[in-house]
């Protein structure tokens, strides 16, 4: 199949802005040379520790990083480095050919305007809005798509009126309504109880079987990852060290992380990582994991591995491979 994104060496920095009076302004590099491509209709999805920088990466594809932000590396998409498009033609991408759903739905919906009216705002941008009935009847068939039997009724709620999971199902319409080929979906599942879950991922299934869409799927969920991902780019302090099928990943992890973070599972025994990831300001030398990894060696203190390929898999990780 056919690559729809590819990502080459991408690293974002911030600067912090002073904690303390005196105190030097510190860089943060959240994403470390971070490369993966997304093929057609494939499902990717991303898993890390809070604050490994998932989310940079989302916000960096979208273009939606804060301006004090420093992105260097490639984001080809359709023929194109997204980091070189100006505002208008990101713009007229945005929402169309490449959509997000944000974490949370009851912060990413508009609590004055209806249901309505926020699903047809991505018509609205992209001039599709030509006659009233046409944009309603798209922005049924939108509610429809994700199992609201009565749409029009759906369309007179505000936000507040529903629950999570009824926004969540709302914003997926949205993010859906112009068919983009690439959806990304950061942490769909946080926050959602159990049948929620099994609801969102039906609807996820069902977009990857109806749609040629591919999905870049942020998720700290690993069980619901399993189920949906046709393959797992694991990440730990701005790097990705795994890329793997879900079955391989799971089953024959090849990475210490990937190791620790699966045995740190419930059903697998609840064995927790020891310490904790370092402070992006300030990464150990080498290999970012050595202060936590059982199986060190001494060039791993001192030299960065790269991510090696094989048979499809990839891992950074000198003992691997
Ligand atoms: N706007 C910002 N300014 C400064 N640092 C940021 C900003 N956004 C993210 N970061 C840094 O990037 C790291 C990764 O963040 P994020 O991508 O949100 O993690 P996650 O994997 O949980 O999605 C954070 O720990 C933080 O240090
Ligand atoms: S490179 Fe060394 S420290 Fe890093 S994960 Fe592999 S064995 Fe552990
Ligand atoms: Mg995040």
């Amino acid at each position: 199949m056919k690559t729809l994104l590819e990502v080459k060496d991408l690293n974002v920095s911030f600067q912090e802005n002073e904690k303390e009076k005196g105190k030097e302004k510190e860089n943060v590099t959240a994403v470390f040379g971070v490369s993966f491509s997304i093929r057609e209709k494939e499902t990717l999805a991303l898993v890390g520790e809070t604050g490994c920088g998932k989310s940079v990466v989302a916000h960096a594809i979208m273009r939606l990083l804060p301006l004090e932000s420093r992105v260097k590396g490639t984001i080809e998409f359709g023929g194109k480095n997204l980091l070189e498009l100006s505002e208008k033609e990101m713009t007229k991408l945005r929402g169309k050919e490449i959509s997000i759903i944000f974490q949370n739905p009851s912060l990413a919906l508009n609590p004055v305007y209806s249901i309505g009216h926020q699903l047809a705002e991505p018509l609205r941008i992209h001039g599709q809005k030509k006659k009233e009935n046409t944009s309603l009847s798209k922005v049924a068939g939108a509610l429809k798509r994700v199992g609201f039997s009565n749409p029009h009724e759906y369309m007179r709620y505000y936000p507040s009126w529903c629950s999570g999971g009824m926004n969540q199902r709302f914003l997926i319409a949205a993010s859906t309504m112009l068919n983009p080929v690439l959806l990304i979906a950061d942490e769909p599942s946080k926050g959602l109880d159990r049948n929620r879950v099994a609801e969102l991922e039906n609807e996820l299934e069902g977009l990857k079987e109806k749609s040629e869409t591919s999905l870049l799927l942020i998720s700290h969920d690993l069980g619901f990852v399993r189920r949906l991902a046709d393959r797992v780019a694991v990440m730990y302090a701005g790097e990705i060290v795994e890329i793997s099928d879900p079955s391989n990943l799971f089953e024959r992890p090849l990475h210490p992380y990937t190791r620790g973070l699966l045995n740190s599972l419930p059903e697998r025994g609840f064995v927790p990582i020891p310490g904790s990831s370092p402070p992006l300001s300030s990464p150990p030398e080498g290999c970012r994991f050595h202060p936590r990894c059982p199986v060190k060696e001494k060039r791993c203190m001192q030299e960065r591995p790269y991510l090696k390929e094989s048979n499809g898999r990839a891992v950074r990780c000198f003992l691997c491979l």
